[in-house]
């Protein structure tokens, strides 16, 4: 005989089990920790309990003076301790029968109160293997945080049939992913389901899958809770907030005005302010990140006290992100929701090109596309504010996050990131599938000295407002919510506090009326820069500057309130700060909504149709560089030998950000053996390891660590074996690049050569003399000369995502032809960067040419790119404005070539005179995909309005002058011939 504790906290009344997220009123009395003890025998747990487990079991079809089921060895509790409840109200599948009074409702003996109650069902399921609700309980002691529910699932000795499964539903998803589900077959088992971080708000749901019903079941369950006091919590109400088509998040008993949703947004503002408390305004300016399970607890508290506004939420599990939630709502003050943001760059559950790839297809609208499948994934988990697009400029491959990026080019970049925050929020974010954007970094985050992450930016004015501003400029005119202020300095003065930017610029000169977030400890970064004392100085500085909210600095929140009574911060200026934020929470809707339908998560990830698109944005971001005409592929080509170590490979492809995806199915290998026609043979031998640099991962706290996932050394390494494989094949594809640990944040380079042994590997093979078609993945351009020479073809691949192995497969075979144009030069060397196609004329533009290397021109311009077939263009032509009409250039295409092909004739300007300041040599100012059949010919033309032509003066304002301009409509940057244009003042 085990002598078996149940600990019992305090029960107050509760009579509603139903799954929904609406509490009833509930005052738990102090002191909670009643201690009961049973005599109970447990003869056949599942051995795997822990030391100190408590537990109490109570079975199915109880009635008062029962002894336990028909076994007597499971005799475990005196059931005369209990009183039967109410029928069990829930079961999904069939009702409890008069003769069959499931359901106990547990109250221990004297009346004594316990910490939860429960209803434990028979489960008379049909034949129909659906999951049966047979017990629902919610914790109505506050300070319960933690329990465990032991099941015992299958014992053949009161059961007469075994049931298939067991789940925990938790607030009434689906009992099915995502929700915790343990499968026990084997007879006696105990099923144990540990929850932590439980909240009074919260229902769960032992659900049981049976596989047959004979009507004889009968399950047993057992729960078993700890308790973790919270005095806090002690004589604490929690009324229902749930109203008739709004929340009373305030829990007064009455509609306020915050809380209606027929009110205007700044009306509800301005209402919740004013009930806000100076320590709950400040609570809404801060930004915390959650990470593992056991770190919850300690946030709680400060949930319940308003004092978190948002988190960064990596974890996923809408179940507990509602369980965060619910604290937010239910247990605190007024009730704000909090904002839970993500990196959601190319992808959440589908994996796009990273967005320098998709930059490449020269097609905002399919970024649009793709953000629109992220947003819904996205929103579907409960995270309602992605941290994208990055509007930052691609001037300086060294630097890892130019992946991130839509490339060198403010235009571009500005067309591709108003399509992505189109994409990220639609015309309503607060739509189920939509959620707030967020441009970052804000701003010359991009022009760091060295290429060197973090470091600081050295930008002129003149620079900041005709190359780094445009594509914010842009994001924030195509509505973005939020902006997140950037790690680098200008001139001296780091981001998180440059009031120029974030006030002068985005607000007096854009009225950009959402808020600022400062990125990764930011503010109190402040301080190693040597710009603040310490982290009060910080935030006064921060907030000051227009840096609304901090991400995990907790600078703000400990500090401002002194900074104000000091008269060192104005309460306006926090105020300012707090409408905002507040601003953009009813804008996505979470006042309304503030928790997610669990139950509706998986169906709207990753269907087929995202799968397509994900396909084509690889087949629309992937670059012809270089064809001799081996591509497509012949179907004559019976070998293949796929060779390096992205060829078979099912992370490298994904990119710096992967969502919530790390594995890639399809390869390219994969992908392409199901493509090749069946009498080709595809040989795949990997050659190298990727990368043999001992590399760094940075953890939670900002801790870099070595990252052990990645081999230090080449114990892939087999150069013969793939010399071989070339040698016994017609046409060789070489898969290789950078390791994607060398992009994205904190991953700078000073060579930007293929990583790892993958020369040598590229070198043994090419020198077989075997066709070579080469494919380069990588998040930056790479100055790959042998490559470039030695290749019969080359793809710049980029990182394309999840679908990079079908999307290529495509592209190699001809299924599809290349379109994609390069959003950044690729340099010949290392040594020319930072380059960039719209550089200045200068005093002497044939001089200043490197002494030790002859071109100083990039390898492939900005817009280069080829196709399966060719083009030819006419001379521009110049229409001059007339009839209230502008004047136009236009150029007429021909594909001279023998396939369907999609060019993308692009428009280059340059004034050659500007007296506000040299203007560069060329600046794209238009674009088209045209798609021509084979000796069809297309006359486009683009207008050469103020826009197109102007420019921003440093004061922030549109300028166009008139005078001299050159046109061209080119294949790409610095192709082609231009004409004169002259802008009359009329003009
Ligand atoms: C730091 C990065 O710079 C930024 O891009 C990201 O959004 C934040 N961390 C949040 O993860």
């Amino acid at each position: 005989m085990k002598r078996i504790l149940f600990t019992l906290g305090v029960l107050a009344q509760s009579a509603a089990f139903a799954p929904t997220a609406v509490m009833a009123e509930t005052t738990p009395a102090a002191p909670p920790t009643p201690v009961v003890t049973f005599d109970s025998q447990v003869t056949n747990p599942s051995g795997s309990q822990a030391p100190g487990d408590q537990y109490i079991f109570f079975a199915a079809n109880a009635k008062p003076g029962d002894k336990w089921g028909e076994d007597p060895a499971m005799n475990l509790v005196k059931l005369t301790d209990f009183s039967v409840s109410a029928p069990l109200a829930n079961s999904q599948l069939m009702p409890p029968e008069a003769n069959n009074p499931a359901g106990v409702k547990v109250i221990a003996p004297g009346g004594a109160p316990v910490v939860a109650t429960g209803l434990l069902g028979c489960n008379r399921s049909g034949d129909d293997k659906k999951y049966a609700d047979m017990a629902t309980f919610r914790i109505t002691n506050p300070a319960v945080t933690s329990f465990s529910i032991w099941v015992l699932d299958s014992t053949t000795k009161v059961r007469a049939n075994v049931n298939e499964g067991l789940a925990i539903r938790v607030n009434g998803c689906a009992p099915v992913a995502p929700c915790a589900t343990v499968k026990t077959d084997s007879a006696n088992e105990f099923s144990k389901f540990t929850i932590t971080g439980a909240s009074i708000s919260d229902v769960f749901t032992v659900a049981v899958l049976s596989s047959d019903g004979n009507g004889a079941h009968r399950t047993l369950a057992g729960l078993t809770f700890s308790v973790i006091p919270d005095p806090s919590m002690a004589g604490k109400k929690f009324p229902v907030i749930e109203q008739q088509g709004w929340n009373d998040l305030n829990k007064n008993a009455k509609k306020d005005v915050y809380e209606d949703p027929y009110q205007p947004v700044e009306k509800r503002v301005e209402n919740l302010l004013k009930q806000m408390t100076l320590e709950e305004k400040l609570g809404q300016l801060n930004q915390l990140v959650t990470g593992d399970r056991k770190n919850d607890q300690a946030l709680f508290p400060l949930m319940r006290r308003g004092e978190v506004s948002s988190y960064i939420w990596g974890r996923g599990v809408p179940a507990d992100r509602n369980q965060f939630q619910r604290i937010a709502v239910q247990e605190s003050r007024l009730g704000i929701p909090i904002l839970f943001g993500m990196d959601i760059i190319h992808g959440a559950t589908t994996l796009f090109p990273i967005a320098l790839g998709l930059s490449c297809s020269f097609d905002p609208e399919l970024l649009e596309r793709a953000q629109t499948v992220a947003a819904r994934e996205t929103r579907a988990e409960g995270v309602e504010w992605v941290f994208a697009p990055m509007c930052d400029l691609a001037r300086d491959p060294r630097w890892g996050r130019v992946a991130e990026t839509c490339g060198e080019d403010p235009y571009l970049s500005s067309l591709c990131n108003a399509a992505q925050v189109r994409g990220f929020q639609g015309t309503n974010p607060a739509a189920p599938d939509r959620v707030a954007a967020c441009l970052k970094h804000y701003v010359g985050y991009s022009a760091v000295t060295g290429g060197r992450d973090y470091n600081d930016s050295e930008i002129t004015e003149w620079t900041l407002r005709n190359a780094h501003l445009p594509s914010f400029d842009a994001g924030v005119k195509a509505g973005a919510l939020t902006i997140m202020s950037s790690f680098n300095a200008i001139d001296g003065i780091p981001a998180a506090a440059n009031h120029h930017a974030m006030t002068e610029i985005l607000r007096d000169e854009w009225k950009f009326k959402g808020f600022v977030v400062s990125d990764w400890l930011a503010v109190e970064q402040l301080v190693n820069w040597g710009y603040a004392k310490d982290k009060a100085d910080a935030a006064r500085l921060a907030i000051n500057a227009g840096n609304d909210m901090d991400m995990k600095s907790e600078a703000y929140v400990p500090n401002l309130a002194a900074e104000i009574k000091a008269g060192r911060v104005s309460l306006a200026t926090v105020d300012e700060a707090v409408r905002r934020v507040l601003r953009v929470k009813f804008q996505v809707g979470l006042f309304e909504r503030p928790y997610v339908d669990e139950s509706a998560y998986k169906a709207a990830q990753k269907k087929p149709e995202d799968i397509a698109l994900a396909r084509e944005c690889v087949t629309k971001s992937t670059v012809l560089l270089k064809n001799t005409g081996i591509l497509p592929l012949s179907k004559e080509l019976k070998k293949i030998a796929l060779i390096g170590p992205v060829g078979d490979d099912h992370r490298e492809i994904l990119g710096c950000w992967t969502g919530r995806t790390s594995w890639s199915k399809p390869t390219l290998a994969s992908a392409l053996k199901e493509a090749l026609p069946t009498d080709a043979t595809l040989t795949v031998v990997k050659g190298c390891a990727i990368n043999t640099v001992p590399t760094t991962k940075t953890l939670q706290d900002g801790k870099i660590v070595p990252d052990e996932s990645v081999p230090p050394t080449d114990a892939d390494l087999k150069i013969d074996e793939a010399v071989a494989a070339a040698k016994d094949a017609d046409v060789v594809i070489m898969a290789v690049g950078e390791t994607k640990g060398f992009t994205g944040e904190n991953a700078s380079r000073a060579f930007l050569t293929l990583t790892g042994n993958q020369q040598a590997l590229f070198d043994a093979v090419a020198a077989t003399g075997k066709p070579v078609v080469t494919i380069v993945f990588s998040g930056r351009p790479l100055a790959l000369p042998e490559v470039w020479e030695k290749s019969a073809a080359v793809f710049y691949a980029w990182q394309p995502g999840g679908e990079a192995g079908s999307g290529l497969a495509d592209l190699l075979l001809g299924n599809v032809a290349p379109s994609a144009r390069l959003s950044m030069s690729v340099p010949r060397h290392v040594g020319q960067v930072p380059i960039y196609y719209n550089y200045y004329n200068t005093g002497r533009p044939r001089s200043g040419q490197y002494r030790d290397m002859k071109d100083m021109d990039a390898k492939f311009w900005f817009g280069y790119g080829l196709t399966y077939t060719t083009f030819e263009y006419s001379p521009v032509k110049i229409t001059p404005a007339a009839n209230g009409k502008s004047a136009e250039a236009t150029v007429t295409i021909t594909n001279t070539g023998k396939r369907e092909g999609i060019e993308v004739p692009q428009l280059y300007i340059r004034q050659l005179v500007c007296h506000e300041g040299a203007r560069p040599k060329q600046e794209l100012r238009g674009f088209k995909r045209v798609k021509l059949q084979p000796g069809e010919k297309a006359d486009l033309s683009f207008p050469l309005t103020g826009d197109v032509l102007g420019y921003i003066d440093r004061k922030g304002n549109p300028r166009v002058d008139a005078g001299d301009y050159e046109i061209w409509i080119a294949p790409s940057a610095h192709a082609g011939t231009p004409a004169a244009f002259n802008l009359t003042p009329r003009d």
